[in-house]
């Protein structure tokens, strides 16, 4: 198939929907990183997600809506997932939380598990999207499985051209790592992936911070697979002094004339959306067996899910 760039205007956003009615795929852009879209209701709509991006099991899916009343209709709220959902949605924000029985959902979203990550996103392109749609849209990062997310229209286009119906081009993503995941309880709430809220905000709103969890109690979650965000060259992480053969991406003035800079006043927001686009950039320019070498980032704010992606960036590659 040919993939058709559109608009985001009306015209874009109709003729996206109903490639979404018909069972297709379309890219979009939420503030986090580029989806992709297919409807959530549809098991050989969501089914092609996972052979567009060569995923190789049925990992779930986050489900995007455009209300809360839409995510009642699906998930369990407890009064805690409430007051996350009040507090930070529309937004970066993911929450996992037990599936209704009886809903609309594809099996397939949710992997057969019974709870569901569900988000509603802020970018106005997404919103519109959801709108004129007018269901649920299940939407994993637009990228090839175990590759890097796409933060722009050209990202996807490198990684899945030719593989999905459509791309609506909404240009530059701005939080630029994905949301964060919580897994919500009645009284308990535990951090399944660093995102673009950062645990800080999160324990202002509901008092405690959130636990953290491991690669060994979240094995369902393939955002906790080890090598993931994988460019083609090798990274090495927390770099001041890198060898000159090396390319670098710097912080701050953390390393000296970086070949790219997240930011070079040390801000964690521009960092966090730079991260991917610099990523791709930097592996687009790398020779064979170039590696490219980072500087230190804090672990303070939107450093946690920057530090997050790095390290499994930096991860060893089972032979891939
Ligand atoms: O910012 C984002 O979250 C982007 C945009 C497009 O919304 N989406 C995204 O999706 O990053 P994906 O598929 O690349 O990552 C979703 C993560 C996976 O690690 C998956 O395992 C986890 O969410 N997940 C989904 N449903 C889950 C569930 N029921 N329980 C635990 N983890 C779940
Ligand atoms: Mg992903």
């Amino acid at each position: 198939m040919q993939t058709q760039i559109l608009s985001a205007n009306d015209a874009g956003l109709s003729l996206s929907s109903l490639i979404l009615q018909r069972g297709g795929l379309v890219a979009f852009p939420t503030e986090t990183v580029y989806g992709l879209g297919a409807d959530a209701r549809n098991d050989k709509a969501v089914a092609a997600i996972f052979a567009a991006k060569g995923r190789p099991s049925f990992n779930p899916l986050i489900v995007h809506v455009q209300s809360l009343p839409a995510a009642t209709e699906f998930a369990d709220f407890s009064p805690l997932a409430f007051k996350l959902a009040q507090a930070f949605w529309p937004g970066p924000l993911s929450l996992v939380l037990p599936l209704l029985k009886g809903g609309q959902l594809s099996h397939l979203v949710s992997a057969g598990m019974p709870s569901v990550a569900i988000r509603i996103p802020a970018h106005p392109v997404a919103q519109g999207l959801l709108q004129v749609f007018g269901g649920p849209i299940a939407a994993p990062s637009a990228n090839p499985s175990g590759q890097i997310s796409p933060t722009t229209p050209g990202h996807v286009t490198a990684g899945l051209k030719d593989r999905i119906d459509a791309i609506l081009d909404g240009g530059l993503c701005s939080v630029g790592v994905e949301s964060t995941i919580l897994g919500v309880s009645d009284d308990d709430v535990t951090l399944l992936r660093p995102g673009g809220i950062s645990v800080e905000q999160i324990a202002k709103v509901i008092g405690f911070t959130p636990t953290l969890t491991t690669n060994e109690t979240t094995p369902n979650s393939p955002g906790q697979l080890l090598s993931h965000y994988a460019p083609k060259a090798d990274i090495v992480l927390n770099v001041t002094d890198p060898e000159p053969e090396m390319m670098s991406l710097g912080f701050g003035n953390a390393i000296a004339h970086p070949t790219l800079n997240l930011s070079p006043k040390g801000d964690l927001t521009e960092a966090a959306a730079n991260l991917f686009a610099h990523l791709h950039a930097l592996d687009a320019m790398a020779n064979a067996g170039q590696c490219i070498a980072v500087a230190p980032i804090p672990m303070t704010g939107l450093g946690l899910a920057i530090n997050d992606r790095l390290t499994r960036a930096a991860a060893p590659r089972d032979g891939q």
